[in-house]
């Protein structure tokens, strides 16, 4: 009875009074027999009985039964000298409130009840859940993402390595088809030299050389692999001459003479037929033209005239004037060089003589096949047509 009357000794103050009447929390005092000493005016909004209608009850009749453990042992902790925090519901209610419990002390510090203020989070424990919610949707939607990505990844890993296996495939039949062009191309320079001597090392000594023109002039990989080729058989249209023209001594006709310019157009004819790549067949075609528009068969002029041809038609002229040719002395190197100098800019592209003697003249540049001992001596048909 004593610490009930100091209980309301204390409450009884008119600031304290105010205090819990004001208060939006609710406020509740038990004292040290488990009783309900004091509740405030919250109470009867929440419960629609009037505060005195608690006092002296069990204060485990302000709680649900779900509730009753966890009220009893916070009450029991909070006589104990300690401060209490839970979450608990008010009977008949489903309202969540946060309690927060001490232990009432007297003058002398003795523990005269329990006090407890207890406040509606409802809307905290709806915004809680909400975010929870929001994170589970998030971490729901990521790991469906993240499963999206591998399956997209394992699909572009699949498509690159398919895309590899093809590469690869493509590859080796472009290596397959290089390997047998190249030895159709041989082939074919091996047939038309094997008709004529004369021609015997021509076509290879000048696909040497335009090689070295066009690697002096910078010219792409593949623009020197398609010119050698070209140089290799560029005189392959002499083998629908006939032989007597070749061998003939006398001076030529004008019908002979047309018959062997008529080699360039046919060696184009053959290469467009087999299917080499293009511009072999154009510059076979125009090895025979000159820039200011005198050589055959098209009299093309120098801006018509592929860089390729013009390269070829040098190199031919070089190495046709520095071999020996039927019937007459070969000119030589020197005189070949003084040729292409006196006439570039004339008949040879400048840019194409220049190069030629650079690499003669400063890089020493010589052919690597030397004339045949036994070659046969015909009509230097070259420097006639
Ligand atoms: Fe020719
Ligand atoms: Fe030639």
């Amino acid at each position: 009875m004593e610490t009930t009357k100091a209980v309301y000794q204390m409450i009884e103050g008119e600031l304290t009074r105010q205090l819990f009447a004001e208060a939006t929390d609710l406020v509740y005092i038990f004292d040290t027999q488990g009783n309900i000493l004091f509740v405030n005016r919250q109470f009867e909004h929440l419960t629609g009985s009037g505060q005195e209608v608690f006092y002296g009850k069990p204060f485990g009749s302000l709680f649900g039964e779900a509730h009753l453990d966890t009220a009893w042992n916070n009450y029991a902790k909070t006589l104990q000298g300690e401060t209490q925090q839970c979450e608990l519901c008010f009977k008949n209610t489903e309202t969540l409130y946060e309690h927060k419990t001490f232990p009432l002390r007297d003058d002398k510090k003795n523990i005269i009840g329990v006090m407890g203020i207890a406040r509606d989070i409802t809307a905290r424990k709806q915004r809680e859940e909400g975010l929870v919610s929001l994170h589970v949707f998030i971490e729901k939607c990521m790991v469906e993402h993240a499963e999206k990505l591998r399956a997209v990844n394992e699909e572009l890993v699949e498509e690159m390595n398919c895309r590899l296996r093809l590469e690869n495939e493509l590859k080796q039949t472009v290596e397959k088809h290089q390997k047998s062009m190249n030895g159709l191309v041989q082939t074919m320079a091996l047939a038309i030299e094997s008709n004529d001597n004369y021609a015997a090392g021509h076509q290879a000594r000048v696909a040497q050389l335009t090689r070295h023109v066009a690697g002096e002039m910078r010219l792409s990989k593949d623009r020197i692999d398609k010119l050698g080729m070209a140089a290799a058989i560029h005189d392959i249209g002499k083998a629908s001459v006939p032989a007597r023209v070749f061998n003939k001594t006398e001076p030529l006709t004008e019908r002979e003479f047309a018959m062997l310019r008529s080699h360039a157009r046919t060696g184009h004819d053959i290469v467009q037929q087999i299917g080499l790549p293009y511009p072999v067949a154009a510059i076979i075609l125009q090895h025979h033209e000159r820039i200011n528009g005198t050589g055959y068969p098209l009299k093309l002029t120098g801006k018509d005239i592929l860089l390729e041809a013009k390269i070829l038609a040098v190199s031919d002229v070089v190495e046709a004037m520095s071999f020996p040719r039927p019937y007459r002395q070969h000119a030589g190197l020197e005189s070949a060089l003084v040729e292409i100098s006196q006439n570039s800019g004339i008949l040879y592209d400048f840019n194409v003589v220049h190069a030629c003697l650079a690499i003669f003249n400063e890089q020493g540049f010589r052919f690597e096949q030397e004339p045949q001992a036994n070659m046969r001596l015909f009509e230097d048909v070259l420097v006639k047509v």
